[in-house]
């Protein structure tokens, strides 16, 4: 038996949610998939009630559950709150607790959406990266990071940007790894003609290229070329390795591409545990919170729906069943429903419940 920890969170986070939750039902009652789900509170709304994004119990949820399900964090509501009190920092403290260093964010443009995204259809049919963000290192966790106030009365800021050789390495691996279950290429991003990060990356991304994985083609690009070539031609990339902030922004950018952000999901990996075999997983959709729509049934649930396609497949060794809710969002993009965001001249407008609802039954559909 499974546990799924529910972290619905804010904003259009809990509506994804509970659409996730009947299609992870779908699996309980059709596919043999048994699990049992927990649910807490992260971001604002656990601001709201216990003062932190974050509480301890909560975390030690996360670790002691098989996965866990994300929804969004953060709203206007939040801006005012001091740093470490921003809903953001839940998410945060997530990612660093367990240890989830790698966050694959695959950014596949359906065939039915071509025509949705800013860019030609030419450029992004059939596109099929994955992006292997660094997760637990970089500007985001760096010490110092503070503001500090200089004698003439002006602010100081600081961030810090830091790798070291076996946080590099180890997020290598993954990106090398999964290259090979695909187009067996990868593109390491970083900026080494300005940041010795950059350096530092380039040369261990490098080694462990040349000591383990020779069969993997491996290109080095500047961050921000490699931004430009996104938008340029984007099919050129396969599997794209890059730190924390870069994948941040590289990411974003190329949900873009695949039509709308509300299509993303991602899946956020720790170490595998030797002896137990555990691997602390969390997934969540690569968009936010979105307060503008919230709470009106408008949000698109696929890439929440998608990054349970991503659990099922990394989490539970359940491939297949992947494919089929993948292969399920496929088909009712084809049959001509869209969200909102998604819309387009001579499509059906559906909602959140009833898109989840189309892809109940093509689930059925397909099952058979
Ligand atoms: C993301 C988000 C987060 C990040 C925020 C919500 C902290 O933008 O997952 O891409 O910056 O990593
Ligand atoms: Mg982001």
């Amino acid at each position: 038996m499974h546990t799924i920890l529910l972290l619905p969170g804010d904003g259009i986070g809990p509506e994804v949610v509970t659409e996730t939750r009947r299609v992870v039902g779908w699996f309980t009652q059709n596919r043999n998939f048994s699990c049992t789900f927990e649910e807490d509170l992260v971001g604002g709304i656990s601001y709201e009630k216990h003062g932190v994004p974050a509480t301890d119990a909560m975390i030690a949820k996360a670790k002691a559950a098989d996965a866990v399900l994300f929804g969004a964090v953060g709203g206007p509501k939040w801006d005012p709150l001091p740093f470490d009190k921003k809903p953001e920092q839940g998410l945060l403290k997530l990612r660093k607790k367990l240890e989830l260093f790698a966050n694959l964010r695959p950014a596949l443009c359906f065939d039915a959406l071509k025509d949705a995204s800013t860019l030609k259809p030419e450029y992004v049919s059939g596109l099929d990266i994955l992006i292997v963000r660094e997760l637990t290192g970089g500007v985001y966790f760096g010490e110092p990071k503070e503001t500090t106030t200089l004698p003439d009365g002006q602010k100081r800021a600081v961030d810090t940007q830091v790798y070291t050789t076996h946080e590099i390495e180890r997020i290598a691996r993954v990106a090398f790894e999964l290259a090979r279950l695909r187009g067996k290429r990868v593109a390491s991003a970083e900026k080494s003609n300005v940041m010795m990060t950059g350096v530092l990356w380039r040369e261990v991304v490098s080694r462990v290229h040349k000591a383990e994985f020779s069969d993997v083609q491996l290109s080095h690009v500047l961050a921000d070329n490699c931004a430009m070539q996104l938008v340029r031609n984007p099919k050129q990339y396969d599997v794209i390795v890059t730190d924390n902030l870069f994948g941040d922004v590289l990411s974003d950018e190329a949900a873009q591409l695949t039509g709308s952000i509300g299509m993303l999901p991602s899946a956020s990996l720790g170490a595998k545990d030797p002896k137990t075999g555990k691997q602390p997983a969390l997934y969540e959709p690569i968009h936010g919170s979105a307060p503008d729509i919230a709470g009106q049934g408008l949000a698109n649930p696929i890439a929440a729906v998608l990054s349970f396609a991503m659990c099922l497949r990394y989490s539970f060794g359940r491939a297949e069943d992947a494919k089929l809710l993948e292969s399920s969002v496929e088909c009712v993009l084809a049959e001509g429903f869209r969200t909102q965001d998604l819309m387009q001249p001579g499509m059906a407008k559906v909602g959140t419940t009833a898109m989840t609802d189309a892809i109940l039954k093509a689930l059925a559909k397909l099952a058979h």
